[in-house]
């Protein structure tokens, strides 16, 4: 007997197609089929699955599923046979009037009996300019009507990242879209949020009583978000990357949102617009730079040079010669609220650096006496002996710093450690973030997804850094060998005792 739901009608939950835009590209093959037969394999949809993929190249169905082939695990492998006919292709030729009346029907005919109740998920795996012509399109044929009244037959759009590339054109894709579709049907993707180790970071804190009480400036003294990559250049993505940067690339959304859901209050619930209202309170409060020499002050960009080994930046395929474009940025972030004013959220991120790891690093504040060390001259710092790693990736778990006292009669005090590893706790690996994202799309649950007004605000103050470095007085980013932990002007950042960056927790 077949394991998956069989495509009809009278399921526990009506039928989904799931159609996606930009079939024949990567995000597809890599991500999403995978994704979906996963689900499927997992039976997680609570209802029966089609999937059509939609693109220009004239193939057929049979071409479409033996390509996507290739990308599947031994696992994915396993059930392709039975669940490759859930999967459909439809060449969307130069997409003109009768391209899209002509797919309003094949999905309507691939449906068969289960249509007037079908919804319907489109995904946008497109170039960002054609987010908006594809909806309009789609709206012009009737393809998004939702009607409230039958919640059965709904109709969502997932759109991929970047949304925008500054304030102005995130208003603008925000203003089109409303004009076709209500928010609560358009899922702005952060496939960072899809990660069970970001989601933590909500379920860490409030559903533990300990840590909260601490969370605020009386008890922190900074937060350091780091999401740091080996990679540089994959092929054929230069094009994209040169023109976007390591601030509108990562930081943008990525980075921010770690950043929110570190400084976020609690939500009155887990519903997406709690949720969602209390990110967009913080990137309200985060302070945009007031002008250039802010920004210099508080921002560091770099780019990667040539090493013996490893290529630079600019040498890179496709990279267009004395590019100034930022493969690295660090950021002195300010929130201006009672909860975090005067505390520095530390912000870094860069392509070709000596590890991968992305990790929050919350640093307490020193006890207000120190009792073993003595009196110290006032321009030597003490050791901050508490911190909390929360780690997201590669390795997956959290770390809290502390002193001890060594044994023996001398108040020397070492560092020790108790950690936690998901591996230890979890069997298996954990859920790959796409998996998830695509699951509660399907199933109208938003919480994960970017509202409209948090990339407008996350724009606002990624604008402001990108003034200073626009003022003809700025200085060109820094450089930073391949294969290093970025510029040494980083390290800057931090005044004082704060201390410098994390090298990162194995
Ligand atoms: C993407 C960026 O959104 O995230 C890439 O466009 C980056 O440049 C990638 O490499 C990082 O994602 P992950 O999941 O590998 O940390």
């Amino acid at each position: 007997m077949s394991s998956f739901l069989p495509f009809s009608t009278g399921t526990r939950l009506p039928p989904c197609q799931i159609v996606i835009f930009g079939a024949t590209g990567d995000l597809t093959a890599r991500k999403l089929i995978p994704a979906v037969v996963d689900n499927a394999r997992l039976q997680a949809f609570p209802m029966p699955v089609q999937v059509i993929g939609v693109a220009r190249t004239a193939q057929d169905t049979e071409t479409f599923r033996n390509q996507l082939q290739a990308w599947l695990n031994p696992e994915q492998r396993a059930v392709w046979a039975e669940f490759a006919p859930n999967i459909h292709y439809f060449s969307i030729g130069s997409g003109t009037p009768q391209d899209y009346a002509d797919l309003k029907q094949e999905l309507e005919d691939l449906a068969g009996p289960a249509a007037p109740e079908c919804g319907r998920l489109f995904y946008l795996a497109l170039a960002p300019a054609l987010f908006a012509p594809t909806v309009e399109k789609l709206a012009a044929h009737s393809m998004l009507v939702d009607d409230q009244l039958r919640v059965d037959a709904w109709r969502r759009v997932v759109i991929e990242k970047p949304f925008g590339t500054d304030l102005g054109t995130a208003q603008w894709l925000n203003l089109t879209l409303r004009k076709y579709l209500r928010e609560d049907q358009i899922y702005r993707i952060d496939h960072y949020l899809g990660k069970e180790t970001v989601q933590n970071l909500l379920s860490f804190r409030f559903q533990n009583a300990i840590f909260e009480p601490l969370w605020n400036r009386q008890h922190i003294e900074s937060v350091e978000i780091s999401v740091c990559e080996t990679l540089g250049m994959e092929s054929g993505r230069a094009g994209y990357y040169d023109t976007s940067g390591a601030l509108r690339d990562m930081v943008a959304n990525h980075m921010l949102q770690l950043l929110c859901l570190t400084a976020m209050e609690a939500p009155g619930s887990l519903d997406a617009d709690s949720v969602r209202g209390e990110k967009f309170k913080v990137l309200s409060a985060l302070e945009s730079f007031r002008d250039s020499q802010d920004v210099w002050d508080n921002v560091v960009r770099g780019q990667y040079v040539s090493t013996p080994n490893l290529k630079g930046y600019s040498e890179e395929q496709g990279v267009p010669p004395r590019s100034q474009t930022e493969t690295y940025v660090a950021i002195r972030a300010r929130i201006h609220n009672w909860r975090w004013n005067g505390v520095p959220f530390f912000l870094r991120t860069g392509k070709r650096l000596n590890r991968r790891f992305s990790e929050i690093v919350v640093h307490f504040r020193v006890p207000p006496v120190d009792l073993f060390s003595g009196p110290l001259a006032a321009d030597v710092c003490r050791l901050r002996p508490n911190s909390l790693t929360l780690k997201i990736q590669p390795q997956e778990g959290m770390q809290l710093s502390f002193l001890v006292k060594q044994p023996g009669a001398k108040p020397i005090m070492r560092q020790a450690t108790l950690g936690f590893d998901y591996k230890d706790l979890f069997a298996g690996d954990t859920t790959p973030a796409y998996q998830r994202l695509l699951l509660d799309a399907t199933m109208g649950q938003a919480t994960l997804f970017i509202r409209g007004d948090e990339a407008e605000a996350a724009w606002r103050f990624c604008d402001s850094v990108r003034a200073g470095w626009q003022d003809p007085e700025a200085p060109p980013p820094f450089t930073y060998p391949a294969g290093s932990d970025g510029p040494l002007q980083a390290a800057d950042l931090f005044r004082g005792c704060e201390g410098t960056w994390s090298a990162g927790h194995e």
